[in-house]
Formats: C-alpha cells, sequence, structure tokens
C-alpha cells in the first residue's frame, strides 16, 4: 500500500542537482553558488549558460569558444527551416517551439548519442537555436524577414533586433541580456522537472527539451508572463485595485503572483521592478509600470502574495517592444540553458524517475461480457 501523495509534490526532494539552489525563506537564489544577485547585471548570459553547462564561470579564452561555438551551432536544420512558414501560418508561439525544436533533432549530428561530449554539443546549439527559431517564426507570420545573426553580438543584441526590427540601444541590450540570466535555472520547476523525467528514460536531449517546452507553455508557469500582460492591457484607467479586488473576491488568480517556494520577494522580481521602473522612465510612458506597483501593493493587502518572475518581466518585455505573446518563448531562449543542463546532470548520474501512486478507484470489480454491460 502506497503512502498518501503530497498534492503537487510540493516539499519533495525529486533530485539531487548541483545547478541551482533556492532558500525559499530568505528569497535567494544561486546557480553553482553564485547568488543571483551577483550575477544579475554582472555576467552575460553566454556567461550564465557557460556556468550551468559546463560547470564554470569561463575565463576570456573560455568565453571566446564558447561564444563561437554558439555562432556555429545557432543555424536551423534543413527540416525545421523548411517547415518554419506552415508552422507559423497554424500554431501559436509555444506550440510553434514545440514542433521547431522536435523537426531540429532531425538534422543535429549528435541526434543518436547521449554521450558527455554529445550532449555537451547539442546543449550548446539548442542554447543558439533557440533565439533564432523564435525570431523566424514571428518574420514568418508577420511577412518580414530577420536580419543576419551578428557573431560579434549577444545572444540578447541580436534576439532584439531580429524581432523588433531595430537595432536596440545598448541599455535595452543589458536590460535584455540580465532578463536572459535571471530566468536561467531555477531547481525543480516543473518543466525542467518534466526534461528529467525524459531524460531519466535515457531518451535524447532533444526530446526531453520538447517535455519541458510542452510544460513551460502553462500559464502556471511560463505562460503566466503573457497573461500578466494581458491583464494589465484589459484594465481600464483608473480600475487596478477594483479589478484586482473582484478577481481575489471571485477566487481567481492573479497571474505573476504567488511561489511554490519563495515565501517572501522571489530575488527575481527584485531585480525585474528596477528595470520595469528604468525603461518605464526612459520611454517616458510609466503606465504599465504604475499600474504594476498598485497591482503588487493590493495583491499584497488583500492575499500577502508577492510577484514572481513573470509579473515585472511583462512590463520589461512589453517596453523592449517584444510582442506579448513571445513572452514565454523568450523565458525559453533562458531557461534551454538550465534544462540542458539538467539533461546533462541527469544522463551523468542515471537511474529511470518512476515514483509511486496511491490508488483512489473502484475495488473488485466484476468482468461482464460486452452486451451484458
Ligand atoms: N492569485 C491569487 N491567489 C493565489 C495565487 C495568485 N496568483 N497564487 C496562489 N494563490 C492562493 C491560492 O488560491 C491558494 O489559496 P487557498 O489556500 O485560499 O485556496 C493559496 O494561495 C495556495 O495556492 P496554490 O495554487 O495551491 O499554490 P501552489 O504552490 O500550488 O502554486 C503557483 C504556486 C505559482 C502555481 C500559484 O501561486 C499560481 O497559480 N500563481 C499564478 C501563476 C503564476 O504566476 N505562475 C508563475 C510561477 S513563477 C515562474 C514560473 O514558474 O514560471
Amino acid at each position: 500500500m502506497a503512502d498518501k501523495p503530497t498534492k503537487g509534490l510540493a516539499d519533495v526532494v525529486a533530485a539531487s542537482t548541483a545547478l541551482s539552489d533556492i532558500d525559499g525563506k530568505a528569497g535567494r537564489l544561486f546557480y553553482r553558488g553564485y547568488d543571483i544577485h551577483d550575477l544579475a547585471g554582472r555576467a552575460t548570459f553566454e556567461e550564465t549558460a557557460h556556468l550551468l553547462q559546463r560547470g564554470k564561470l569561463p575565463n576570456r579564452s573560455e568565453l571566446d569558444a564558447y561564444v563561437d561555438e554558439l555562432a556555429q551551432g545557432r543555424e536551423l536544420g534543413a527540416l525545421a527551416s523548411a517547415n518554419i512558414g506552415e508552422i507559423a501560418e497554424k500554431q501559436k508561439p509555444m506550440e510553434a517551439l514545440r514542433s521547431l525544436v522536435s523537426l531540429a533533432a532531425a538534422d543535429d549530428v549528435d541526434k543518436d548519442s547521449i554521450a558527455p561530449d554529445a550532449n555537451l554539443r547539442k546543449a550548446a546549439r539548442l542554447t543558439a537555436q533557440q533565439p533564432l527559431l523564435v525570431a523566424r517564426y514571428h518574420a514568418a507570420r508577420s511577412g518580414g524577414s530577420v536580419p543576419e545573426p551578428d557573431p560579434s553580438l549577444s545572444i540578447a543584441a541580436n534576439f532584439l533586433h531580429e524581432v523588433t526590427g531595430r537595432v536596440p540601444d545598448p541599455r535595452e541590450v543589458e536590460i535584455f541580456d540580465e532578463c536572459l540570466v535571471l530566468h536561467a535555472d531555477h531547481t525543480m520547476n516543473a518543466s525542467t522537472f518534466a526534461a528529467r523525467v525524459c531524460a531519466a528514460t535515457l531518451s535524447d536531449m532533444h526530446s526531453a527539451i520538447v517535455a519541458a517546452i510542452g510544460t513551460l507553455k502553462g500559464p502556471l508557469h511560463g505562460g503566466a508572463n503573457e497573461q500578466v500582460m494581458k491583464l494589465l492591457e484589459s484594465i481600464p484607467p483608473g480600475q487596478v485595485a477594483q479589478v484586482v479586488r473582484d478577481k481575489l473576491a471571485a477566487h481567481e488568480k492573479i497571474m505573476g503572483f504567488g511561489h511554490r517556494v519563495y515565501k517572501t520577494e522571489d530575488p527575481r522580481a527584485t531585480h525585474l521592478r528596477k528595470m520595469s521602473a528604468e525603461l518605464a522612465e526612459a520611454g517616458g510612458d510609466d503606465t504599465y509600470y504604475r499600474m504594476s506597483k498598485e497591482m503588487e501593493e493590493v495583491v499584497f493587502e488583500t492575499k500577502g502574495l508577492y510577484p514572481n518572475v513573470d509579473f515585472y518581466a511583462a512590463s520589461v518585455y512589453h517596453y523592449l517592444g517584444i510582442p506579448t505573446d513571445l513572452f514565454t518563448p523568450v523565458f525559453s531562449i533562458s531557461r534551454m540553458s538550465g534544462w540542458t543542463a539538467h539533461v546533462i546532470e541527469q544522463h551523468a548520474d542515471n537511474r529511470l524517475i518512476r515514483p509511486d501512486s496511491e490508488y483512489i478507484g473502484e475495488t473488485d470489480q466484476k468482468w461482464k461480457p460486452i452486451d451484458e454491460r
């Protein structure tokens, strides 16, 4: 007889990892022992991805080699490229990414290997390809074209240019790069767990990433940032407090608030709030920042909930000119670094992940032939 399950596996330790750690009471997050407050605004996304996937913050020559590998690996394979137009017509952004990453596997030279060196190469290629997949998808659906990625520029700079169609201001690039650093890894979140469950069957990295993308898509996880923006856009001027109170009174969730692990402010939200304020001021229109601040106050007063990473990310991405339905794909661009690192870690010390379940169905059922049922 199995024990009673913990609903949603809350507080269950499902894996050992050296990649990231959260102190939920103190509101702290660490990547391989580095405090996120020390990395944010200092380490680039490329350095952070190297830290996660390759175990250390790179020195200059290691970073140059890794950046070069990313540039070499970013071109999409023939099957993904050939299908992007039709996919863009028929699928929403996260559905499209799920399809395109699956198609990208077909042209990956290491697709049949889960050996450590093959996994490292695939992790770099997936990280490099993800922003280009999002940009090419966006171009395909809007009838535009994607400027050729500039190998001398960062993932953040290239992506903003590709998606907004304008050369971004250097400060915008810094801010977006910091967003990517903040979203890179987060212990046993739902999409990372999905990736590890898949990898633990000794399935390949692309399959694990497809599982992760499908899991990130949901509004209780990565899909929340898009829902936050939709809510902000839907509220008539001066109605924030009323709308929020009405929703909470009706037991509706306000997306971007609450967290399974943090019992205080999510440390990533601290940085994102500042970025939202800065971009609002720089752009001369602080409407969404002000609305977000008011919403934060009302939710805290009414429910005692803090904003999570998705809350201020919404107004930040909006101010950067990223279309709202690409907010969750942007999350996936960053989290690709963490997902792939978790697959590498899982394959390096594997055991099938196969928990037990509590049976709550009927018992002692008697068989009847079909015509007697
Ligand atoms: N708005 C209103 N009430 C909430 C919210 C919210 N955003 N979050 C939690 N609650 C309430 C919930 O209704 C419940 O109240 P009661 O005990 O009275 O029924 C209580 O708080 C516990 O909530 P829960 O859903 O059981 O908590 P959980 O640990 O299972 O869920 C969560 C965590 C993040 C899914 C949840 O807080 C939520 O749904 N938040 C909104 C979606 C969201 O912002 N997701 C992004 C999460 S962080 C980044 C990421 O992973 O992508």
